[in-house]
């Protein structure tokens, strides 16, 4: 069936590969990539598609109602794809204003320009909200998070996320839209922005430089590979039932500081050097304000009733994300240049 699907967010990691996903899986669809390319925003990630009849991109910014009406009256969307967001935790520590107004009242503009443009035939179309694990907080040594847990975010990034969840909730119950949210552990995988555990990690590996691990490295995050959330959101776009909620997780859990030193093994193997050289680049750093110890997700729900499952092993696909980065030397050297630096300096320089 032929469908026109906004898909927000899609120059950014994860939208990336949902866009990718989409304009090869169905050629059938129209795919419209809107973002406002924001630092996070790079259309090289999208150099092998954007040819593609079925392709076609579109800067604009959520928080901007005018634009967003005045293009869902031109596209006529059957469905929207939503992960446009300010992502970062750090960065939501320093400017939390940006997170509310891109995730909060970005998203309450999405949902209003879809509830007036859609009006008498919510049946026909769909919102489908992409969301953290984070709105659940924090677990400790034990326990999962399961649909059913309640909110309890910690950050104002995961504040500004869980605000969004509850704002697409009320279009479906309030207007009987048919809305969809999903809430995924933390992703992994190519086109990961460096300010990011992992890629940051690679990067200064790479380039000899301090590995920084906040606090004493024991805060635990639950893994997945990034083309495996690209591949839930597909089947659970497609399958769910309107007003349905899925937890995406890869069932794995690791300490920060097992990981890096599994990244630094990996890393060693991959350049040649002596075992145990890159571990010495590791430094405990000042721990982030307000670090949430452990998130762990249950996706049995998705696994049982749409048959999802992870299909990489984590070694497996650190390495591929290893190699990913020593083999696209010139996406990695444009995004850490210029704005790149001065982040970093301010982070990093009171840690
Ligand atoms: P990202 O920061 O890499 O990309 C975000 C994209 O949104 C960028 O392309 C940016 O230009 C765009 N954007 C930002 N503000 C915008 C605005 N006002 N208007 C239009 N576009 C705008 O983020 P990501 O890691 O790919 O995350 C995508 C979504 O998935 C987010 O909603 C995030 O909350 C969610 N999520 C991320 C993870 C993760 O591990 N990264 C895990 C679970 C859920
Ligand atoms: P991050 O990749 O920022 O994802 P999130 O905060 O959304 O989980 O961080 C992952 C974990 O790594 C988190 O516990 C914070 C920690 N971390 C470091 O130890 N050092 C760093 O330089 C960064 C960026 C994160």
């Amino acid at each position: 069936m032929n469908k026109t699907i906004i898909i927000t967010g899609g120059a950014g990691f994860i939208g990336s590969h949902v866009v990718r996903r989409f304009v090869n899986t169905y050629p059938e669809y129209t795919i419209i990539n809107l973002d406002k390319l924001t630092y996070a925003g790079n259309l090289a990630n999208l150099k092998d598609i954007e040819n593609k009849p079925n392709y076609k991109f579109v800067k604009g910014d959520i928080t901007d109602a005018i634009f967003l009406k005045n293009l869902f009256s031109e596209e006529k969307p059957d469905a929207v794809i939503h992960l446009a967001a300010e992502s970062h935790v750090d960065r939501s520590i320093t400017n939390p204003i940006e997170f509310v107004m891109t995730n909060v009242v970005g998203t309450a503009n999405l949902l209003n320009t879809a509830r007036e443009q859609w009006k008498g035939e919510y049946d026909k179309h769909r919102f489908y909200h992409v969301s953290t694990d984070e709105v659940y907080g924090a677990l400790g040594e034990s326990g999962m998070f399961t649909e059913d847990t309640k909110y309890d975010p910690h950050s104002p990034y995961s504040a500004s996320k869980a605000g969004s969840d509850h704002f697409v909730r009320a279009y479906h119950d309030t207007y009987g839209m048919d809305c969809v949210i999903s809430n995924c552990s933390n992703n992994y995988g190519a086109n990961h922005f460096p300010e990011k555990l992992i890629p940051l990690a690679i990067n200064n590996i790479k380039n000899n430089k301090p590995v920084p691990v906040y606090g004493k490295g024991e805060n635990v995050r639950d893994w997945l590979w990034v083309e495996d959330h690209a591949r839930a959101i597909d089947v659970i776009f497609h399958k769910a039932k309107a007003g349905d909620t899925y937890n995406i997780g890869g069932h794995n859990e690791w300490k920060n500081i097992n990981l890096i030193k599994l990244l630094c093994k990996i890393m060693d193997k991959k350049l040649g050097r002596e075992e145990g050289t890159s571990e010495k680049l590791i430094t405990y750093v000042t721990d982030r304000a307000g670090h949430d110890l452990r998130y762990a997700i249950d996706s049995t729900k998705l696994q049982k009733e749409l048959g999802w499952v992870p299909s990489l092993q984590f070694e497996e696909g650190l390495e591929k994300t290893v190699d990913w980065y020593l083999q696209n030397e010139e996406w990695l050297s444009e995004v850490t240049s210029g704005a790149y630096q001065k982040y970093y300096e301010q982070q990093y320089k009171t840690k």
